[in-house]
């Protein structure tokens, strides 16, 4: 088949590698690659410390999502040659004060009923699991919440995609796409995956700004921190090299991208309260962009309702989880597109789970409806 994705955040950049691994012939057409609110992301493959109670299909997704990242992550390393940066060190659940433990409690109970694996420590456990932390009322560790570096997995992808990317903004048009100067490419499916942008086309998507800042620390944390200080959530998140990128902002508004002082502020305010020894980190960077997000957190993945003469499939609205749901959106992509079996965690996620509720299968039962 001909297929073209119109996106290279990394979930566009997922879909289009995987089509191309199946022998379809792929353009991904964007201006600016990785650009979007990838370039914003911390990386955290964090189901179980983004779980909240309600979203359990967003929770199974995303555990299902986790579950490939190490193989994916071994796959593009090898492949492209570009380490992405894979640590699986696990997070910790913080709350610096008694409140703010009652709350990582309350996401506790969601993984419990889950089934799946935490481990509650005290204020000295959790101290001795991380001795950068200050001193905390309580914390969970997370095993299976690891993180990876989304810069990087943009270049692995970007490499083996190769000169399947075409750098222009497209539109879709009667029998393809085409871009601004009339470049043409007729294909069977085409596959949004425009991010928070796609809302001009889907009403569900809808703008949430989030600020992070990168930091160079002398002596980062081990592994991902996820806090609430103070009422204030923040993550912390290190990297290679002694970076450690700063974050979880959420602010509902259409203004530009702008990262805001005072959100930047409280922010660094919290990491250094958890992480004293961040005072003397260096600022490397101030990033803002828009989350994708949609009315019941969860992203549309599949057919589009209205699509023209050429099939449309979406995979957009990925709000919190663009790098965790990478490699599961981008199975489900190829199945909607192939037209065959679509991953059973999936399946809740059809677009026309807002226009026909009626019709989506729930997980485990039959096949994707195609609209
Ligand atoms: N997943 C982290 C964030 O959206 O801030």
């Amino acid at each position: 088949m001909r297929a073209a994705v119109i996106g290279a955040g990394v979930v566009g950049l997922a879909c289009a590698e995987e089509l191309a691994r199946a022998g379809h012939e792929v353009r991904v057409f964007d201006p600016d690659p990785g650009a979007g609110a990838t370039r914003a992301a911390a990386g955290m493959l964090a189901p179980a410390g983004e779980a909240w109670h309600g979203e359990a299909d967003l929770l199974r997704l995303g555990v299902a999502s986790a579950r490939l990242w190490p193989q994916y992550a071994a796959r593009l390393g090898a492949a492209s040659g570009v380490d992405v940066d894979l640590r699986t060190a696990g997070t910790l659940l913080v709350g610096q004060d008694h409140d703010d433990l009652r709350q990582v409690r309350r996401s506790l109970e969601v993984l419990a009923a889950e089934g799946l694996r935490f481990q509650e420590l005290g204020p000295r456990e959790a101290r001795a699991q991380e001795p950068t932390l200050s001193r905390v009322a309580g914390a969970a560790l997370l095993p299976d919440d690891h993180n990876v570096n989304p810069r990087k997995v943009v270049r692995a992808l970007l490499q083996l995609l190769g000169d399947r990317l075409v750098a222009a903004r497209a539109a879709v048009d009667a029998a393809g796409v085409v871009t601004a100067d009339g470049t043409r490419f007729d294909c069977d499916a085409v596959v949004v995956a425009t991010g928070a942008e796609a809302r001009t086309a889907v009403p569900q998507v809808r703008p949430v700004r989030g600020e992070t800042i990168r930091l160079r620390a002398g002596d980062p944390p081990s592994r991902v921190l996820r806090a609430r200080v103070h009422g204030q959530p923040v993550y912390v998140v290190p990297r290679a090299g002694g970076e450690v990128v700063v974050g979880a902002s959420e602010e509902e508004h259409d203004a530009e991208p702008v990262a805001g002082l005072g959100t930047v502020v409280r922010l660094l305010h919290a990491a250094r309260t958890l992480v004293p020894g961040l005072e003397t980190a260096g600022v490397l960077e101030i990033t803002a962009r828009h989350r994708p997000g949609t009315p019941d957190n969860g992203p549309l993945i599949g057919p589009r309702a209205h699509s023209g003469p050429v099939r449309e499939v979406l995979a957009v609205g990925h709000y919190r989880g663009g790098v965790l749901l990478a490699p599961v959106t981008a199975q489900a992509v190829r199945a909607h597109v192939e037209g065959s079996d679509v991953p059973a965690v999936a399946r809740p996620f059809v677009p026309s789970r807002f226009t026909h509720p009626q019709h989506v299968t729930p997980t485990g039962q039959g096949r994707a409806l195609t609209t």
